[in-house]
């Protein structure tokens, strides 16, 4: 084992090349292919964010259209998928039920899993894309009993996936524009971070050469993690808990920093980040207009505000440098929105989902690729004979 450098969480470890994105911890910076996270957040959208990960350049309007009408053209699940969904307990979690059934993807599309066929891989990609947005909105609804609407492909990817969540068959469901667009943002912040837990995961299921479905699915159930995507549902429930306790903090930040176990500040820390999280900056900004707009969540968020303007003053936090990051704000725009928690970290499923499909599909492509095989220092005992049950 003298050769073997331990490296656990993969602190310094390097396991691939990549052109995708670009992250300076330090200074606080994000860019997709060369493109601040600020300007995308902005001027962009989701679908062109998408399609910038996953081919490199921001595309052309026609370049777009196609793109955008592909995505439009595979919203509709099989019906047989559909059955799946009354095969889970009614309170099922939405992001198991989320990854089984794109692990499913790849029963109903056996013909087009070859990993080396671009082709096939575009169009599992573009199946991805329009298809767990509707097995997301598919298994909220399943959680609350009511019925699946068809996707209406008139409407653009994210007004569709609002209206298959909150719309209903007797009713004409009017989208909020704003709503829209914030949501569209939210995504467009969650895209990519490359070699996050749930794309190593994906790069790493994808490196046996399993098919794309499988990976994503593997990817989905990384981030259902409450150190990872499940962050933005527990940092609600802490809000929540300390605004139960009469909006006092201090109690649970004693707690967090005597590290109680399973006591942390959720939505603070990163691996990388040693300053704000640029993302967390963006959704910050966004929060209080559209919870003034929406209503009903002030108070949690003047609650979260204080959290954050107490931590960056306490020694704990500025020692190991704590800042917010994207988890931070996020559920409580989600809630004004009128998510339930549960729903929170598929939200960043479908967010992630073009930065996974960019990140496997470079995998593939990329020459080095080998498959990922860490090696470990071994602990356990020296040989020793078996020992006879009557001897135990
Ligand atoms: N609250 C209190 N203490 C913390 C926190 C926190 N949120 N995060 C890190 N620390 C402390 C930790 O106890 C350690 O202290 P010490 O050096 O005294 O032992 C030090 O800071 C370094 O922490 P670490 O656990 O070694 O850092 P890591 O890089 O392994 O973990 C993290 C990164 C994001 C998992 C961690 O900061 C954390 O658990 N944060 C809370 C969960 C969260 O918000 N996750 C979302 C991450 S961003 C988006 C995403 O990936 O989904």
């Amino acid at each position: 084992t003298g050769l073997i450098t331990l490296d656990p969480g993969f602190v310094n470890t390097g396991a691939c090349r990549s052109d995708i994105t670009y992250i300076d911890g330090d200074a606080g910076i994000l860019r997709y292919r060369g493109y601040p996270i600020e300007e995308l957040a902005k001027n962009s959208t989701f679908v062109e964010t998408s399609y910038l990960l996953m081919y490199g350049e921001l595309p052309g309007k026609q370049q777009l259209d196609t793109f955008t009408d592909q995505i439009q053209r595979h919203t509709m699940l099989h019906e047989d998928l559909k059955k799946f969904f009354d095969g889970f307990p009614k309170d099922a979690h939405p992001m198991p039920v989320l990854s089984s059934a794109v692990s499913a993807l790849s029963t109903f599309y056996q013909s087009s899993l070859d990993p080396f066929d671009e082709p096939n891989v575009d169009l599992s990609s573009v199946r991805l894309l329009a298809k767990v947005p509707t097995i997301a909105a598919y298994a909220y609804k399943n959680s609350i009993g009511q019925p699946f609407l068809y996707p209406d492909n008139s409407l653009g990817l994210v007004e569709n996936f609002l209206r298959l969540t909150f719309g209903l068959p007797a009713e004409n469901y009017e989208i909020d524009p704003e709503v829209a667009k914030a949501l569209d943002m939210l995504l467009i912040l969650h895209a990519d971070h490359e070699q996050n837990c749930s794309t190593s995961t994906v790069r790493m299921v994808g490196s046996a050469q399993a098919n794309l479905f499988a990976s994503i699915s593997a990817g989905i159930n990384a981030l259902f993690g409450p150190l990872h995507g499940g962050a933005n549902a527990a940092v609600l429930t802490m809000l929540e808990g300390i605004r139960d306790n009469e909006g006092n903090a201090d109690e649970f930040v004693r707690k967090v920093k005597n590290k109680e176990p399973g006591v942390r500040l959720m939505g603070f820390g990163h691996r990388v980040y040693k300053n704000y999280d640029p993302r967390a900056a963006i959704v910050r900004d966004t929060a209080r207009g559209i919870i003034d707009k929406l209503g009903g969540g002030d108070e949690m968020l003047d609650i979260a505000m204080r959290l954050e303007e107490y931590a960056l003053e306490d020694d704990y936090f500025v020692e190991r440098k704590l800042y917010p990051n994207v988890d931070f704000y996020t559920g409580l725009i989600y809630q004004a929105m009128g998510f339930p928690t549960e729903m929170f970290t598929v939200l960043f499923a479908i967010g992630r989902l073009p930065g996974w499909i960019a990140h496997w599909r470079e995998m593939i492509d990329d020459p080095d690729t080998r498959i990922g095989r860490p090696r470990q220092v071994y602990t356990g005992p020296t040989q020793r004979s078996y020992v006879s049950m009557d001897q135990r």
